[in-house]
């Protein structure tokens, strides 16, 4: 399979979603104000800085094995002047001490995060586990559409999670160009909200 234009292994550059993310993020600025958030898969950060930027309390993370990744978190903290952000390394799938020990969060973020379907279940084992900590969690993950049978809707409903899509009209992320940026309008992108299914 040819890859796109670079390894989506590769935290170093914003996708497409990271902008569609941080915009919904933006949105609802009032809403994310105070809240304890996670990002994980979180590269180069923008749906993360956007929240602390909002007054969010945030934590970057990503690939523990990947420190070059966690130094980009860093640098697009200190680039965005923010101090206050903890950074760990977070392997999706896997129980560490960082992940057993994390206080409860509010929102998890993950942007184009579903891109390697071997992975897609590691990642909602993840977010099952934060939400156990607190059921009231959302993920809130922007998926670019990259090939028509990569769903996750099979996994969600294994993890007791659904999901809803908020259509991108409905957050004014509808256009070719989103901010300074005008990477969203070349791809197909969907913004889901993932929470735990209440059981009747
Ligand atoms: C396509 S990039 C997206 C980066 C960023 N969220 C964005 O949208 O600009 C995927 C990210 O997932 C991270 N990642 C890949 N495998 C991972 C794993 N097993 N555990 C945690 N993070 C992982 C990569 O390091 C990379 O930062
Ligand atoms: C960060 O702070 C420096 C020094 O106060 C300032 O020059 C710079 O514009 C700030 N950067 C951002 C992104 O706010
Ligand atoms: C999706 O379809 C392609 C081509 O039909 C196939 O090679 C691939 O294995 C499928 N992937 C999944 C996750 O079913």
């Amino acid at each position: 399979m040819s890859r796109p234009v670079l390894d989506p292994q590769y935290g170093m550059h914003v996708w497409p979603c990271a902008v569609v993310l941080a915009q919904y993020i933006w949105f609802h600025r009032r809403l994310v104000c105070g809240k304890r958030i996670l990002e994980v898969g979180a590269g180069v950060s923008l749906p993360g800085i956007v929240a602390a930027k909002c007054g969010a309390q945030v934590i970057l993370s990503d690939n523990a094995e990947f420190p070059q990744c966690l130094d980009n978190c860093q640098r697009s903290c200190q680039m965005n002047n923010l101090s206050g952000v903890r950074i760990i390394g977070l392997t999706w799938g896997h129980v560490s001490p960082c992940l057993l020990t994390l206080a409860p969060v509010d929102l998890i973020l993950g942007s184009d995060v579903f891109f390697e379907p071997e992975d897609f279940e590691d990642i909602i084992s993840t977010v099952h586990y934060l939400m156990e900590k607190n059921p009231h969690a959302q993920f809130w993950t922007t998926y670019q559409v990259r090939s028509a049978n990569w769903s996750i809707e099979g996994l969600l409903y294994k993890w007791g999670m659904e999901s809803t899509c908020v259509p991108l009209q409905s957050f004014e992320a509808n256009k070719e160009q989103l901010a300074w940026s005008s990477l969203p309008g070349m791809y197909t992108i969907q913004m889901m909200v993932i929470s735990k299914k209440i059981k009747d």
